[in-house]
Protein backbone atom coordinates (compact mmCIF):
# COMPACT_ATOMS: atom_id res chain seq x y z
CA UNK A 1 0.00 0.00 0.00
CA UNK A 2 3.05 2.19 1.03
CA UNK A 3 6.32 2.11 -0.98
CA UNK A 4 8.84 4.21 -0.01
CA UNK A 5 12.53 3.68 -1.69
CA UNK A 6 15.73 5.37 -0.72
CA UNK A 7 14.07 8.56 0.29
CA UNK A 8 16.32 11.51 0.97
CA UNK A 9 15.37 15.09 2.18
CA UNK A 10 17.99 17.61 2.55
CA UNK A 11 17.42 21.31 3.72
CA UNK A 12 19.64 23.04 2.27
CA UNK A 13 23.09 22.12 4.29
CA UNK A 14 20.70 20.16 6.94
CA UNK A 15 19.63 16.42 7.14
CA UNK A 16 16.07 15.64 6.95
CA UNK A 17 16.27 11.98 6.11
CA UNK A 18 18.61 9.76 4.54
CA UNK A 19 18.12 6.87 2.43
CA UNK A 20 14.56 5.42 4.07
CA UNK A 21 13.08 2.47 2.27
CA UNK A 22 10.36 1.01 4.04
CA UNK A 23 6.71 -0.63 2.47
CA UNK A 24 3.33 -0.93 4.21
CA UNK A 25 1.01 -3.55 3.97
CA UNK A 26 -2.38 -3.02 2.92
CA UNK A 27 -4.25 -2.64 6.96
CA UNK A 28 -1.32 -2.97 8.65
CA UNK A 29 -0.41 -0.26 11.30
CA UNK A 30 3.30 0.71 11.50
CA UNK A 31 4.66 3.57 14.37
CA UNK A 32 7.61 5.68 13.59
CA UNK A 33 9.21 6.36 16.78
CA UNK A 34 12.64 8.33 17.14
CA UNK A 35 13.92 11.09 19.39
CA UNK A 36 13.66 14.87 18.54
CA UNK A 37 14.79 15.73 14.85
CA UNK A 38 14.77 11.99 13.75
CA UNK A 39 12.87 12.42 10.19
CA UNK A 40 9.68 11.33 11.24
CA UNK A 41 7.46 14.66 10.46
CA UNK A 42 9.85 14.96 7.14
CA UNK A 43 8.99 11.48 5.60
CA UNK A 44 5.35 11.81 6.94
CA UNK A 45 5.07 15.61 4.65
CA UNK A 46 6.78 13.74 1.98
CA UNK A 47 4.24 10.95 1.33
CA UNK A 48 1.19 13.07 2.02
CA UNK A 49 2.74 15.47 -0.83
CA UNK A 50 3.28 18.34 1.64
CA UNK A 51 6.77 18.68 0.29
CA UNK A 52 9.27 16.98 -2.57
CA UNK A 53 12.08 14.61 -1.74
CA UNK A 54 15.70 15.38 -2.67
CA UNK A 55 15.60 12.35 -3.94
CA UNK A 56 14.62 8.71 -4.17
CA UNK A 57 11.06 7.58 -4.74
CA UNK A 58 7.25 6.90 -2.74
CA UNK A 59 4.08 5.55 -3.44
CA UNK A 60 0.93 5.39 -1.90
CA UNK A 61 -2.32 3.07 -2.93
CA UNK A 62 -0.03 2.62 -6.49
CA UNK A 63 0.21 6.47 -7.32
CA UNK A 64 3.42 8.12 -7.41
CA UNK A 65 3.64 10.68 -4.30
CA UNK A 66 5.54 13.21 -6.89
CA UNK A 67 3.94 12.50 -10.42
CA UNK A 68 -0.04 11.48 -9.10
CA UNK A 69 0.14 13.86 -5.71
CA UNK A 70 -3.83 14.53 -6.45
CA UNK A 71 -5.10 10.80 -6.40
CA UNK A 72 -2.40 10.29 -2.98
CA UNK A 73 -3.78 13.54 -1.32
CA UNK A 74 -7.42 11.60 -1.76
CA UNK A 75 -6.11 8.63 -0.60
CA UNK A 76 -4.82 10.35 2.54
CA UNK A 77 -6.38 11.40 5.76
CA UNK A 78 -3.45 13.25 7.43
CA UNK A 79 -3.32 14.80 11.05
CA UNK A 80 0.14 17.05 10.39
CA UNK A 81 2.43 17.54 13.28
CA UNK A 82 0.86 21.37 13.85
CA UNK A 83 -2.87 21.14 13.06
CA UNK A 84 -3.64 24.22 10.79
CA UNK A 85 -7.10 24.97 11.42
CA UNK A 86 -9.48 27.64 10.60
CA UNK A 87 -9.69 29.30 14.16
CA UNK A 88 -12.99 31.84 12.89
CA UNK A 89 -14.93 29.06 12.05
CA UNK A 90 -17.07 26.89 14.91
CA UNK A 91 -15.88 23.16 14.80
CA UNK A 92 -19.05 21.52 13.30
CA UNK A 93 -19.00 24.31 10.10
CA UNK A 94 -15.43 24.12 9.69
CA UNK A 95 -15.85 19.88 9.40
CA UNK A 96 -18.27 20.85 7.30
CA UNK A 97 -15.74 22.55 5.47
CA UNK A 98 -13.79 20.43 5.17
CA UNK A 99 -15.35 17.13 4.42
CA UNK A 100 -16.76 19.25 1.33
CA UNK A 101 -13.37 19.88 0.15
CA UNK A 102 -12.35 15.98 0.28
CA UNK A 103 -15.55 15.35 -1.92
CA UNK A 104 -18.10 13.75 0.28
CA UNK A 105 -21.33 13.74 -0.75
CA UNK A 106 -23.59 16.54 0.54
CA UNK A 107 -25.99 14.24 2.08
CA UNK A 108 -23.52 12.46 3.94
CA UNK A 109 -21.67 15.49 5.39
CA UNK A 110 -23.78 16.38 8.18
CA UNK A 111 -24.49 12.85 9.42
CA UNK A 112 -20.29 12.29 9.41
CA UNK A 113 -19.45 15.50 10.74
CA UNK A 114 -21.87 14.26 13.94
CA UNK A 115 -20.60 10.88 13.88
CA UNK A 116 -16.58 12.02 13.80
CA UNK A 117 -17.62 14.77 16.73
CA UNK A 118 -18.58 12.17 18.75
CA UNK A 119 -16.07 9.76 17.78
CA UNK A 120 -13.56 12.14 18.57
CA UNK A 121 -15.14 13.67 21.95
CA UNK A 122 -16.17 16.83 20.45
CA UNK A 123 -19.81 16.80 20.71
CA UNK A 124 -20.11 19.43 23.72
CA UNK A 125 -18.12 21.53 21.67
CA UNK A 126 -19.83 22.14 18.90
CA UNK A 127 -20.89 26.08 19.85
CA UNK A 128 -17.17 27.11 20.10
CA UNK A 129 -15.09 28.38 17.48
CA UNK A 130 -12.23 27.14 16.38
CA UNK A 131 -9.60 29.26 17.67
CA UNK A 132 -11.62 29.21 21.57
CA UNK A 133 -10.57 25.25 21.85
CA UNK A 134 -7.57 24.11 23.91
CA UNK A 135 -4.67 22.44 22.55
CA UNK A 136 -5.88 19.16 22.91
CA UNK A 137 -9.53 19.63 21.64
CA UNK A 138 -8.18 21.09 18.41
CA UNK A 139 -6.14 17.88 17.95
CA UNK A 140 -8.86 16.42 18.25
CA UNK A 141 -10.26 18.49 15.26
CA UNK A 142 -7.16 17.63 13.86
CA UNK A 143 -8.22 13.46 13.90
CA UNK A 144 -11.48 15.00 13.22
CA UNK A 145 -10.97 16.03 9.85
CA UNK A 146 -8.18 13.68 8.70
CA UNK A 147 -10.33 10.65 9.52
CA UNK A 148 -13.56 12.71 7.91
CA UNK A 149 -13.92 11.05 4.34
CA UNK A 150 -13.04 7.44 6.20
CA UNK A 151 -9.61 7.54 3.96
CA UNK A 152 -8.05 4.08 3.02
CA UNK A 153 -4.31 5.22 4.40
CA UNK A 154 -3.77 7.65 7.54
CA UNK A 155 -0.97 9.36 8.07
CA UNK A 156 -0.72 10.86 11.72
CA UNK A 157 1.63 12.87 13.24
CA UNK A 158 1.79 12.81 16.82
CA UNK A 159 -2.01 11.73 17.23
CA UNK A 160 -2.25 11.79 21.00
CA UNK A 161 -0.23 14.39 21.83
CA UNK A 162 -1.70 17.17 24.05
CA UNK A 163 -4.47 14.58 24.85
CA UNK A 164 -5.51 14.20 28.29
CA UNK A 165 -5.23 10.40 29.76
CA UNK A 166 -8.94 9.51 29.59
CA UNK A 167 -8.74 11.00 25.35
CA UNK A 168 -5.34 9.12 24.96
CA UNK A 169 -6.81 5.92 25.95
CA UNK A 170 -10.28 6.70 23.91
CA UNK A 171 -7.64 7.80 20.45
CA UNK A 172 -6.03 4.72 20.87
CA UNK A 173 -8.76 2.33 20.68
CA UNK A 174 -10.29 4.32 17.90
CA UNK A 175 -6.49 3.82 16.20
CA UNK A 176 -6.61 0.24 16.30
CA UNK A 177 -10.20 -0.02 15.91
CA UNK A 178 -9.23 1.74 12.08
CA UNK A 179 -6.63 -0.89 11.57
CA UNK A 180 -6.96 -3.71 9.26
CA UNK A 181 -9.52 -2.04 6.53
CA UNK A 182 -7.17 0.81 6.91
CA UNK A 183 -3.16 1.44 6.57
CA UNK A 184 -2.21 3.89 8.77
CA UNK A 185 1.47 5.06 10.21
CA UNK A 186 1.85 7.47 13.12
CA UNK A 187 4.44 8.59 14.83
CA UNK A 188 5.06 8.94 18.80
CA UNK A 189 7.72 9.23 21.30
CA UNK A 190 6.03 7.02 23.52
CA UNK A 191 7.53 3.22 23.53
CA UNK A 192 4.34 1.49 25.31
CA UNK A 193 1.79 3.76 23.17
CA UNK A 194 3.82 2.46 19.26
CA UNK A 195 4.10 -1.09 21.08
CA UNK A 196 0.57 -1.35 22.21
CA UNK A 197 -1.09 -0.18 18.42
CA UNK A 198 1.25 -0.94 15.88
CA UNK A 199 2.22 -4.24 14.35
CA UNK A 200 5.66 -3.11 13.56
CA UNK A 201 8.02 -0.21 14.93
CA UNK A 202 10.25 1.29 12.37
CA UNK A 203 12.72 3.19 14.55
CA UNK A 204 14.20 6.01 13.30
CA UNK A 205 17.21 8.38 14.13
CA UNK A 206 19.32 10.73 12.61
CA UNK A 207 17.56 10.50 9.49
CA UNK A 208 17.83 6.98 9.22
CA UNK A 209 16.19 3.95 10.08
CA UNK A 210 18.21 2.28 12.27
CA UNK A 211 15.88 -1.15 13.20
CA UNK A 212 12.19 -2.42 11.58
CA UNK A 213 10.34 -4.86 13.20
CA UNK A 214 7.76 -6.57 14.99
CA UNK A 215 7.39 -5.32 19.06
CA UNK A 216 8.29 -8.94 20.12
CA UNK A 217 11.12 -9.41 17.66
CA UNK A 218 12.60 -6.11 18.78
CA UNK A 219 12.16 -7.50 22.37
CA UNK A 220 13.81 -10.75 21.64
CA UNK A 221 16.54 -9.65 19.49
CA UNK A 222 18.23 -8.30 22.48
CA UNK A 223 17.26 -10.73 24.94
CA UNK A 224 20.43 -12.88 24.25
CA UNK A 225 22.03 -9.72 26.31
CA UNK A 226 21.79 -11.13 30.17
CA UNK A 227 20.99 -7.93 32.57
CA UNK A 228 20.36 -8.32 36.31
CA UNK A 229 19.36 -6.24 39.15
CA UNK A 230 21.56 -6.80 42.28
CA UNK A 231 20.39 -5.67 45.84
CA UNK A 232 23.55 -5.18 47.81
CA UNK A 233 24.71 -4.13 51.38
CA UNK A 234 27.93 -3.09 51.20
CA UNK A 235 30.09 -0.02 50.39
CA UNK A 236 29.37 1.16 46.90
CA UNK A 237 32.49 2.23 45.61
CA UNK A 238 33.84 -1.23 46.42
CA UNK A 239 30.74 -3.12 45.19
CA UNK A 240 30.79 -1.10 41.86
CA UNK A 241 34.39 -2.20 41.59
CA UNK A 242 34.13 -6.02 42.35
CA UNK A 243 31.37 -6.10 40.23
CA UNK A 244 33.16 -4.28 36.94
CA UNK A 245 35.93 -6.65 37.71
CA UNK A 246 33.99 -9.94 36.92
CA UNK A 247 34.50 -12.03 33.86
CA UNK A 248 31.94 -11.15 30.87
CA UNK A 249 30.23 -8.23 32.64
CA UNK A 250 29.61 -5.21 30.23
CA UNK A 251 28.54 -2.30 32.45
CA UNK A 252 27.38 -2.05 36.04
CA UNK A 253 24.85 0.92 36.82
CA UNK A 254 24.20 2.11 40.10
CA UNK A 255 20.14 2.59 40.68
CA UNK A 256 19.91 3.64 43.45
CA UNK A 257 20.06 3.22 48.15
CA UNK A 258 17.14 1.78 50.25
CA UNK A 259 16.68 3.03 53.34
CA UNK A 260 17.56 -0.62 54.86
CA UNK A 261 21.45 0.52 53.65
CA UNK A 262 21.01 -1.76 50.95
CA UNK A 263 21.92 -0.52 47.30
CA UNK A 264 20.36 -1.24 43.86
CA UNK A 265 22.66 -2.33 40.87
CA UNK A 266 22.40 -2.96 37.08
CA UNK A 267 24.69 -5.61 35.94
CA UNK A 268 24.57 -6.17 32.35
CA UNK A 269 26.97 -9.39 30.04
CA UNK A 270 28.41 -9.00 27.17
CA UNK A 271 26.11 -10.41 24.42
CA UNK A 272 25.54 -14.14 24.73
CA UNK A 273 27.13 -14.55 28.24
CA UNK A 274 24.80 -14.77 31.66
CA UNK A 275 27.69 -14.97 34.45
CA UNK A 276 24.95 -13.90 36.94
CA UNK A 277 25.83 -16.72 39.43
CA UNK A 278 28.91 -15.38 39.58
CA UNK A 279 27.66 -12.22 41.37
CA UNK A 280 26.77 -14.55 44.85
CA UNK A 281 30.16 -15.94 44.75
CA UNK A 282 31.83 -12.46 44.52
CA UNK A 283 29.45 -11.23 47.30
CA UNK A 284 30.28 -14.30 49.59
CA UNK A 285 33.98 -13.75 49.21
CA UNK A 286 33.52 -9.88 49.82
CA UNK A 287 31.22 -10.46 52.84
CA UNK A 288 28.47 -8.58 51.26
CA UNK A 289 25.23 -9.05 51.84
CA UNK A 290 22.93 -10.07 48.69
CA UNK A 291 19.39 -9.38 49.51
CA UNK A 292 18.05 -9.89 45.64
CA UNK A 293 19.70 -11.33 42.09
CA UNK A 294 16.15 -10.25 39.89
CA UNK A 295 16.37 -10.76 36.28
CA UNK A 296 16.12 -7.23 34.56
CA UNK A 297 13.80 -7.38 31.43
CA UNK A 298 14.28 -5.21 28.66
CA UNK A 299 11.82 -2.55 28.35
CA UNK A 300 10.82 -1.36 24.29
CA UNK A 301 12.58 1.98 26.18
CA UNK A 302 15.73 0.30 26.63
CA UNK A 303 15.60 -1.32 23.30
CA UNK A 304 15.21 2.55 21.81
CA UNK A 305 17.91 3.82 23.54
CA UNK A 306 20.45 0.97 22.56
CA UNK A 307 19.48 1.17 19.07
CA UNK A 308 19.73 4.47 18.55
CA UNK A 309 23.26 5.22 20.65
CA UNK A 310 24.66 1.61 19.92
CA UNK A 311 26.49 1.60 15.88
CA UNK A 312 26.92 -2.39 16.77
CA UNK A 313 23.50 -3.32 16.92
CA UNK A 314 21.84 -3.19 13.27
CA UNK A 315 18.78 -4.99 11.63
N1 LIG B 1 11.78 23.33 7.33
C1 LIG B 1 12.96 22.86 7.74
N2 LIG B 1 14.10 23.54 7.47
C2 LIG B 1 15.31 23.08 7.86
N3 LIG B 1 15.50 21.94 8.55
C3 LIG B 1 14.39 21.23 8.86
C4 LIG B 1 13.07 21.65 8.47
N4 LIG B 1 12.17 20.72 8.91
C5 LIG B 1 12.91 19.79 9.54
N5 LIG B 1 14.23 20.07 9.52
C6 LIG B 1 15.32 19.25 10.08
O1 LIG B 1 15.15 17.92 9.63
C7 LIG B 1 15.43 17.00 10.68
C8 LIG B 1 14.26 16.08 10.89
O2 LIG B 1 13.16 16.83 11.40
P1 LIG B 1 11.71 16.23 11.63
O3 LIG B 1 10.80 17.36 11.89
O4 LIG B 1 11.39 15.32 10.50
O5 LIG B 1 11.95 15.38 12.95
P2 LIG B 1 10.91 14.55 13.84
O6 LIG B 1 11.41 13.16 13.89
O7 LIG B 1 9.53 14.77 13.37
O8 LIG B 1 11.13 15.23 15.27
P3 LIG B 1 10.08 15.57 16.45
O9 LIG B 1 9.99 14.34 17.27
O10 LIG B 1 10.77 16.68 17.18
O11 LIG B 1 8.78 15.98 15.83
C9 LIG B 1 15.81 17.85 11.88
O12 LIG B 1 17.21 17.87 11.97
C10 LIG B 1 15.24 19.20 11.58
O13 LIG B 1 16.01 20.22 12.16
MG1 LIG C 1 7.89 15.58 14.19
Amino acid sequence: MINVENLTKTYGQARGINDISFNVAKGEIIGFLGPNGAGKTTTMRILTCFMPATSGKASVAGYDVFEDSLNVRRKIGYLPESVPLYTDMQVPVYLKFVAGLKGLPRKQINSRVGEMMEKVGLTHMAHKFVGELSKGYRQRVGLAQALINDPEVLILDEPTIGLDPRQIIEIRSLIRGLGGERTIILSSHILPEVSMLCERIIIIDEGRIKAMDTPDNLMSQLHSVARVQAKIAGPKDLVLEGLKKIGGVHSVDFKGSAASGTNSYTVEFVDGFDGAHLIPRLASEQKWDLYELTPAKMSLEDIFIKIVTDEEVHV
